[in-house]
């Protein structure tokens, strides 16, 4: 088998200290291969966001190794580490996280601010993604102003302006209703079916893994193979 593009092995996640110290990962191992799409599983509190961000590269596990494309993620600098979660990573969190007054389109090019893009080729790109979302006549609206569903679009056109290999999404539908989430994972797995964008989607809803390549299921801090849902699992 080629290279994985992220991996994690035998990774380890304590917060807090003392008597207030928490398990959130107990030892876990993950290949994620370029172009697939792959759902963690399971009930809130076992770990998914934990195992997510340390995949992305956004926190450090306290030991195991975290590799990207075959490098060890502990030997890149800062400055190589920004430019991956920036440039490769696209994020998409169940908390829209968009600035409520600045316009759709200032809030789907952050990224190529943060980036140091010009400003004429920001609106460029960013109204490519918009057309691509079907958003672009909400360009110059406040992001206050768009329904739930509107705005996670916003979300994934932002997570998707700098070109990124990989999508890690959190509960991506998780503040949605049953349609609109719908509309949104559609648009989630076609970024993948057709520009091979890698999906790591943290989830406790079972439809939405099903429609993975891939089901991980983590229960307290480790992954188990097999894994009964609770319907209020969050
Ligand atoms: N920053 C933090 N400080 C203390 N405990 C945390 C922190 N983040 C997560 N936890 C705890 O770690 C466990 C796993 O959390 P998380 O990875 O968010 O689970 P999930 O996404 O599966 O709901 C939970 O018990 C949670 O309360
Ligand atoms: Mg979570």
């Amino acid at each position: 088998m080629s290279t994985a593009l992220l991996e994690a092995r035998d990774i380890r996640k304590s917060y807090g200290t003392g008597t207030a110290r928490f398990d959130a990962l107990t030892g876990v191992s993950i290949q994620v291969q370029a172009g697939e799409s792959i759902a963690i599983v399971g009930k809130s509190g076992s770990g998914k966001s934990t195992l997510m961000h340390l995949l992305a590269l956004l926190d450090s596990p306290d030991s195991g190794e975290l590799a990207i494309n075959g490098a060890d993620s502990s030997q890149l600098s800062v400055k190589q580490l920004n430019r991956l979660r920036n440039e490769d990573f696209g994020f998409v969190f169940q908390q829209f996280f968009l600035t409520p007054n600045a316009s759709v389109l200032d809030n789907v090019v952050l990224p190529l601010k943060i980036a140091g893009v010009g400003a004429r080729e920001r609106t460029t790109r960013g109204m490519a993604v918009l057309e691509q979302l079907e958003l672009a006549d909400k360009a110059k609206n406040k992001a206050i102003n768009l329904s739930g569903g509107q705005k996670q679009r916003a979300v994934i056109a932002r997570a998707l302006v700098n070109n990124p290999r990989v999508i890690f999404a959190d509960e991506p539908t998780g503040n949605l209703d049953t349609v609109t989430g719908r509309l949104v994972e559609d648009t989630l797995f076609s970024l993948n079916k057709d520009h091979g964008i890698t999906l790591v989607i943290v989830t406790h809803d079972e439809d939405l893994a099903a429609r993975c390549d891939r089901q991980m299921f983590v229960r307290d801090g480790r992954e188990v193979h097999a894994i009964a849902l609770d319907q209020d699992a969050a």
